[in-house]
């Protein structure tokens, strides 16, 4: 039986496992917390946006903020994908794994002058300038290193994607893109600078969309205003759709991949627009439900009286996994060996000293000390998000690939935590 939105996580009898391999006996093996990837179902999702995209011009930027580890780039790097960036590290990340620089766009609102040079020395294929202010930065580092940028303006449509506040990025809200009715300006002013060559225009407009029509809301603003630009003899070369196209953690019921993209394709298509090179950047639907987070229960608390909670506390914690605690997002708990008990409804919790400290809120689980759950769909934003606080070393990361299981990250030693402190001079 598979689980839903993840078809390489199966319920075998009592054991729960990941393309085969049990996970309950990785956990034994690496110990908890442990992060566990299949490298299929990463591979079989970038097939998805390829395939839709077969027969033109195109560009799949994997939006590596959602999961960065090495072994996941080179993954995609030899899946035949691009990288979304966003900092002068992510760049260093991706060429680590061994991203062609001319595959590379440069997302963000805050790049640094010496991030924007690092960038043109390596040869990246394009900046989604943000704002005016950053066009104007980019050009005169350009003129500073002599390499001329080849740039996109990301433009804000003014969509409500219907998300998370926090991860809805396309409302006039937002701190993100260009406003749309300034885009056509800041156009001419970008072709009138020496080195700043324009090639297209990008849009993001959220994470976890679960719906087809904001994408085409925004799609269509985009292609108004191309073909504003245009007619205002600027000639734009690709499109960039961004991502944010959202995964099934419970009920949700997204569009696949291909699905979403053939019905932005057809738009695009009906208004004329189908010669031009499509790119997309997505982050979670590439990596969401290609991996779990395994964790050991360390005690029960049961709640004692009405009203009062029972308490599952897990060896993982919102350094682990911040998704609950930052957004409230709700992801699946299961044993990793089920046991034939009548569940009882816990709140499953981190050892972190906060109320917020929670991984899931009350689900129905049998479960002891001692036995592993697995938090689903955590394949994405969540070792990325992970932190040290409460001096907790970063858990292991392992990667499954058909039947070997390869370490991809080691766990964290408490040593490097504070390896680059230092000490006060000792008084004499
Ligand atoms: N492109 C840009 C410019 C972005 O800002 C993002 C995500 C993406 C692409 C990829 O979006 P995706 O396909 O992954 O939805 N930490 C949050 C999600 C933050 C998304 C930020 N931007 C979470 O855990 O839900």
């Amino acid at each position: 039986m598979t689980l839903p939105g993840a078809p390489h996580l199966a319920r075998s009898g009592v054991e729960l496992r990941l393309d085969g391999h049990p996970l309950a006996a990785l956990a034994r093996e690496h110990g908890t917390p442990l992060y566990v990837y299949s490298r299929a179902a990463m591979q079989e999702s970038a097939a998805a946006y390829h395939r839709a995209l077969q027969g033109r011009p195109h560009l799949v930027c994997y939006a590596m903020k959602a999961n960065s580890s090495l072994a996941v780039l080179q993954t995609f790097v030899e899946a035949g994908c691009g990288f979304d960036i966003v900092s002068g590290g992510e760049l260093e990340r991706a060429l680590a794994a061994g991203a062609a620089p001319d595959r590379i766009v440069f997302s963000g609102v805050g790049k640094t002058a010496a991030e924007m040079a690092q960038a043109l020395r390596t040869g990246v294929r394009c900046f989604n300038v943000e704002s005016r202010a950053e066009l104007e930065r980019l050009s005169q580092v350009a003129q500073g290193v002599g390499i001329r940028a080849c740039i996109s303006l990301r433009v804000n449509p003014d969509v409500d994607a219907g998300t998370h506040p926090y991860i809805s990025t396309g409302l006039k809200g937002n701190k993100f893109g260009v406003a749309h009715g300034d885009a056509v300006a800041v156009y001419r002013r970008a072709a009138e600078l020496p080195m700043i060559d324009v090639a297209g225009i990008d849009c993001h407009i959220g994470s976890q969309i679960t719906q087809i029509a904001p994408y085409l809301d925004a799609l269509d603003r985009v292609l108004d205003l191309v073909e504003a630009v245009e007619a205002a003899g600027i000639p734009l070369h690709h499109l960039d759709l961004g991502g944010g196209l959202g995964i099934t953690y419970t009920d949700e019921t997204p569009p696949r991949p291909d699905e979403m993209v053939t019905a932005m394709l057809g738009r695009i298509d009906a208004r004329g627009h189908g010669h031009r090179e499509i790119l997309l950047e997505p982050g979670r639907s590439m990596v969401g439900n290609a991996g779990v987070l395994l964790t050991e229960v360390l005690y029960l608390k049961p709640g004692e009286g009405a009203g009062s909670k029972n308490f599952c506390i897990v060896d993982a914690a919102m350094n682990d996994l911040v998704r609950p605690a930052m957004y409230q997002a709700w992801m699946g708990i299961e044993p990793c060996v089920q046991r034939s008990e009548v569940p009882v409804t816990w709140d499953v919790v981190g050892p972190i000293c906060e109320s917020g400290d929670w991984l899931g809120r009350e689900r129905p689980l049998a479960v002891h000390a001692g036995d592993v759950l697995a938090v689903l769909s955590a394949g994405a934003y969540s070792m990325a998000m992970a932190g040290n606080y409460n001096s907790r070393p970063r858990g292991a990361e392992v990667l499954i690939d058909g039947r070997d299981v390869h370490v991809i990250r080691e766990r964290e030693s408490v040593r490097s935590l504070f390896a680059n402190e230092r000490l006060l001079p000792r008084k004499a």
